[in-house]
């Protein structure tokens, strides 16, 4: 074994161990773990790690700290075989990850991994991190886990869309989603639900050419009796491959649904699906936290202009005054400039600089196709598959399902 465990003097000593490729490449992680734990730690490869902990000499290991960036994630099997390794021998595990996607994570923190920490470090989060995992476990019973019992066995990817600024293209990207992962895979198709959330001005109905139901009120106003069955009633199929749940027939006030309410809609929805898509309305409203930490993906869709470039900013501001997951969303610049637009390329830069932030997805200008495909309710693919929207909405599905298989055949 070349690592550096090895060469420690006593391995007894040994508390804890961080496992990357390449330990250098995590600075800051080097100097947190000898804050915390001076020289009762090591450092591990992934390929040497698993036998590791099977060793004696790994019984006084107390946690260790997996450390990944975005080229660890073709490597996913590898990292859960490690979790549930740890998890065998009660090492307890966390993820330190640079720019890592959310659904990876999100398995990740499923097959057993306890903390999470993005680096680069934040000030006294390792720390932290170390003391949760020091707590002792609490004993009373998670209701949140008695809700989900049921017959149905799914534990949906909820990927949420909620656009920075009105118009800016979130029910298009939402429904086209949605509809590109019903139809990803022609042989094993995964359930897909797309549910509308917008509930004054949503949209989905009318793209979707499906009638807003009142199942959907009294499903909404009353989520205490809900349950898998009347969940299930007040979704309408489109074409057999997407169930849907409109938003209500009338204009509801946003505040008529609870954080709780939304909460049990989507452990609900999870319970049934491999993927939720919901709509967001573009207002932050009580219940947009549930939404942003129930969400694998917060997808942000925005346009190159002032009011998108402000809006952003107002929300990340207001956010990170609550201390929410403001890091979960992922920037969907609609309407981005062409290839051999050099200049619009260059405004896009000096927005996402400005605004500190990554635009990862990008979403060409479909032209009328797209509002055609809208007033005529259906999906772009079924009435324009070549289109260059439809084409980029098609890709991030492959690349979405792609991903998420990969981690559950790791499962
Ligand atoms: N990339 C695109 N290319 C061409 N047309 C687009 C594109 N994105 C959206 N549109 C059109 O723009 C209009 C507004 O889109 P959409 O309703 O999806 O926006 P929204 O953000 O959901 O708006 P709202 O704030 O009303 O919820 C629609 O007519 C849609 O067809
Ligand atoms: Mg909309």
């Amino acid at each position: 074994m070349t690592s550096s465990v090895a060469l420690q003097p006593d391995p007894g000593l040994i508390v804890a161990c961080t496992i990357c490729r390449d330990v250098q490449e995590f600075d800051l992680l080097i100097e947190d773990m000898e804050t915390e734990l001076g020289e009762s730690w090591g450092d591990l490869s992934f390929e040497d790690a698993k036998l590791f902990m099977g060793q004696p000499d790994a019984a006084a290991l107390e946690f260790v700290a997996i450390a990944m960036t975005p080229q660890d994630e073709n490597n996913l099997a590898v990292i859960s075989d490690l979790i549930r390794t740890a998890n065998d021998h009660n090492i307890k595990v966390i993820v330190i990850a640079e720019d890592v996607s959310p659904i990876a994570l999100h398995q990740l923190l499923k097959l057993g991994a306890q903390e999470f920490v993005p680096y680069p470090l934040p000030d006294g989060a390792l720390h932290d991190a170390i003391e949760r995992l020091r707590a002792p476990a609490p004993v009373a019973p998670d209701a949140s886990n008695t809700t989900q019992k049921g017959s149905a066995d799914h534990n949906g990817v909820v990927l949420a869309v909620h656009g920075l600024a009105g118009g800016v293209g979130a029910t298009t990207f939402a429904v086209n989603l949605a509809w590109e992962l019903a139809t990803v895979d022609k042989k094993d198709p995964p359930k897909v639900c797309l549910i509308d959330l917008d509930l004054q001005y949503g949209s989905v109905a009318t793209y979707l050419d499906l009638a807003r139901r009142e199942a959907v009120f009294d499903l909404l106003s009353d989520t205490d009796s809900m349950d898998n069955d009347s969940f299930m009633q007040a979704l309408l199929p489109y074409e057999d491959r997407l169930q849907v749940m409109t938003a209500p027939s009338d204009m509801l006030p946003l505040d008529i649904i609870s954080s709780e309410d939304v909460q049990r809609l989507i452990d609900t929805a999870k319970a049934n699906f491999d993927y939720i898509v919901v709509d967001m309305p573009s207002t932050v409203v009580q219940w947009t936290e549930v939404m942003l930490h129930a969400a694998h993906v917060y997808f942000a869709p925005m346009e190159l202009d002032m009011r998108s470039a402000q809006n952003t900013l107002r929300m990340i501001r207001a956010l990170k005054a609550e201390e929410l997951p403001f890091e979960k969303l992922r920037y969907v610049l609609n309407r981005s400039p062409k290839f051999t637009d050099m200049s619009g390329k260059s405004r896009v830069k000096r927005m996402a600089e400005s605004l500190e932030i990554d635009i990862e997805v990008m979403m060409p200008d479909g032209g009328k196709q797209v509002m055609e495909a809208c007033d005529n309710g259906q999906p772009i693919g079924q009435t324009a598959a070549k289109n260059p929207l439809r084409k980029e909405i098609h890709k991030l599905a492959v690349s979405i399902h792609e991903l998420n298989l990969s981690v559950a055949h790791a499962d």
